[in-house]
């Protein structure tokens, strides 16, 4: 019998791909990370799970790697991930999340890799003509961060049509929420994302917290997102895997619940689950934000046969909220 091929996580260490690499090890796979640790944490990784502290956009250590470990499956989250941020600096975007990717899916293609699945975002279709939004509708992105992701998806389709590889792009909406078994969660103490930087309220971390816009088409005037628990999309990824390896073609599916909550309604809610009333300021809008991003997932149902298990904000919350306290009694125990 030959031994099973192993996947190579980029961004492992972070928080989406921490939570993918315990869903391979759950489902008996066997995970290899590559992070430069710019923002995750080698604590996020499973001290047996093999690491490599390095940049994905690095080609010689890239094929090292894919040749050493024999890998035959790469899943992309390595990326920068902020909208404002992109707005910016829209270079340093362009750089490492479409140079260093078209790297990586070079050194893949090179090395005779046969499945690639690339963690992309709701943000390709910028200010949608209608929600829910389906795969098929125009992307427009409208900041630098969804350009930089579309042009991978670009890169991933062409590649796809012209050499041996099989790609799948999940178009992530608001990925929210913990591991329920408490083993990972959002670490970075500077993430900009709503529901964390709302239970970094609750938990006194910040002194409060702002809302970006409040004069947006939208029935309280803040933004509507879809918000989807991590462990949810990190299944959807093992669904992209199965889909793929069982033969199924190349791929493009969102992942969210199908259904939004306003910026107020997600923070009332976190002051619901934590019995907390921090301090909220009305603020002018953010640059980059569309109003309303809302999810079809009857792709990712019909082709993934993705069926989640976490679709309630309070879940979200409640495991953001633990997973913060977790991170409280770390720090103070001196582990970070
Ligand atoms: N917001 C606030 N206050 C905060 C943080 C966020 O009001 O302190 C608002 C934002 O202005 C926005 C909404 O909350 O209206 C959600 O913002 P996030 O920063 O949490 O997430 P984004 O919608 O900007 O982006 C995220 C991912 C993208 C993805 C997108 C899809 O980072 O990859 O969701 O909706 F494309």
């Amino acid at each position: 019998m030959t031994a099973r091929k192993q996947i190579l996580v980029t961004g492992g260490a972070g928080y989406i791909g921490s939570h993918m690499v315990l869903a391979l090890l759950d489902a008996g796979e066997t995970p290899v990370v590559l992070d430069n640790l710019s923002t995750g944490t080698r604590l996020a990784v499973p001290a047996d799970v093999p690491f490599y502290e390095g940049d994905c956009g690095d080609p010689s250590l890239v094929e090292s790697i894919i040749r050493e470990r024999d890998i035959d499956t790469i899943i992309h989250f390595a990326a920068s991930i902020v909208v404002p941020v992109s707005v910016a600096d829209p270079l340093a975007y362009y750089e490492n999340n479409t140079v260093k990717s078209r790297s990586l899916i070079e050194r893949a293609v090179r090395a005779g890799v046969s499945t690639f699945i690339f963690s992309s975002t709701a943000a390709v279709y910028g200010n949608p003509e209608s929600v829910p939004v389906r795969e098929d509708s125009l992307t427009s992105p409208i900041n630098p961060y969804g350009r930089s992701k579309l042009m991978t998806e670009w890169m991933l389709s062409d590649t796809a049509h012209a050499r041996p590889l099989k790609y799948f792009a999940l178009r992530y909406f608001n990925v929210a929420g913990a591991d329920p078994a408490g083993r990972s969660g959002q670490s970075s103490p500077d993430a900009t994302h709503l529901i964390k930087v709302a239970v970094q309220a609750a938990t006194g971390k910040r002194s409060g917290m702002d809302v970006f816009g409040t004069d947006y088409p939208t029935p309280d005037g803040s933004c509507v997102r879809d918000y989807v628990h991590v462990s949810d999309l990190a299944q959807a990824h093992l669904d992209a895997l199965r889909h793929l390896r069982g033969g199924g073609e190349s791929a493009v599916s969102n992942i969210g619940y199908g259904h939004g909550f306003s910026v107020l309604e997600v923070i009332e809610a976190v002051k619901k689950e934590s019995g907390v009333d921090f301090e909220v300021r009305l603020k002018d809008r953010r640059s980059g934000d569309p109003a309303v991003l809302v999810a079809s997932n009857e792709r990712a149902q019909s082709l993934l046969k993705w069926t989640p298990r976490y679709d309630s904000l309070p879940v979200i919350i409640r495991d953001a909220l633990a997973w913060e306290r977790k991170l409280s009694e770390r720090l103070s125990a001196g582990r970070t």
